[in-house]
């Protein structure tokens, strides 16, 4: 993987978990980082580790349901220079049986997991300015295959399943720039969001996992940046699966 020293990368979702490793790593590649988090996200990680790598980092406060939002704080990630790289990690869940999810809750995950994603790779593209440049954005095992021993949660399924449609058009349409879009679909992964089960439940997602375990951020970063970089020159408008094998049992 190489990835071009001194350019420009937005990370959505920065501020923890997979995203934060995406930023670890890129600042590891000396990649700069324009880090796009909530307006009340913790930053300080984020911080910590450009200083600790010595390379320059943004801090972007936005809510990547706001269109407009979005695109002022990207277009300020071109004051670090030119943007060439991507990530979309900002997501959220929602696990509930369907008969109980109000149109309120359906929509809050719809907006930041999908609509977010969209509008974070507009305004990532027109950063790019005509290319060329490489967009990663996370979707989820979720958006093959349903999943068992865990509240239901189709918003997030439908979502994720979009992410991906999503990365395939956005990469053929965007081909001619040399602007490759992909996605990455995570299986279970020990972050905040899978912290807060209870212990039985990721007991049992280790069981259905072929490779027995969850995985760590770092193991879905790695892939991240293999996609981003010039070893996957020619791969665009495809999604690679990083779940121990989860779908294929
Ligand atoms: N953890 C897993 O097991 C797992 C599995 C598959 C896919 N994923 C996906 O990976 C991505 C990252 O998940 P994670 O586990 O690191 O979650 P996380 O909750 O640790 O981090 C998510 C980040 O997104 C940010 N975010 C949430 N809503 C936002 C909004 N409206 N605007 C801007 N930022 C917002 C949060 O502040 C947070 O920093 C998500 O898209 C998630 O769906 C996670």
């Amino acid at each position: 993987m190489t990835l071009k020293q001194g350019a420009v990368a937005v990370v959505t979702g920065g501020a923890r978990g997979i995203g934060l490793a995406v930023v670890e790593a890129l600042l590891t590649n000396g990649v700069r980082v324009a880090c796009l988090d909530r307006p009340d996200a913790d930053f300080t990680a984020v911080q910590a580790a450009a200083s600790h790598h010595g390379v320059r980092c943004a801090r972007l406060g936005a809510d990547v349901r706001d269109q407009d939002a979005v695109r002022r704080a990207v277009h300020t990630a071109t004051d670090l220079g030119l943007v060439r790289y991507a990530v979309n990690c900002a997501g959220v869940d929602g696990l509930q049986p369907s008969d109980q999810v109000t149109g309120e809750a359906w929509k809050r995950v719809i907006d930041i997991d999908l609509d977010g994603v969209f509008f974070s790779c507009q305004a990532e593209h027109e950063a790019m300015r005509g290319g060329p440049g490489s967009i990663v954005n996370i979707a989820s095992m979720s958006g093959h295959i349903v999943n068992r021993g865990t509240d239901p949660h189709v918003a997030y399924g439908a979502a994720k399943a979009g992410v991906i449609h999503l990365s395939k058009g956005l990469g053929v349409e965007w081909a001619p720039q040399g602007v490759r879009v992909n996605s990455v679909s995570p299986g279970y992964v020990h972050t905040e969001l899978t912290a807060h089960n209870a212990p039985e439940v990721n007991a049992t997602f280790t069981r259905q996992t072929p490779m027995a375990r969850m995985a760590r951020v770092e193991e879905v970063a790695a892939p991240v940046l293999f996609l981003l970089g010039t070893g996957a020159a020619f791969i665009t408008a495809t999604d690679l699966r990083v779940d121990g094998g989860f779908t294929a049992w």
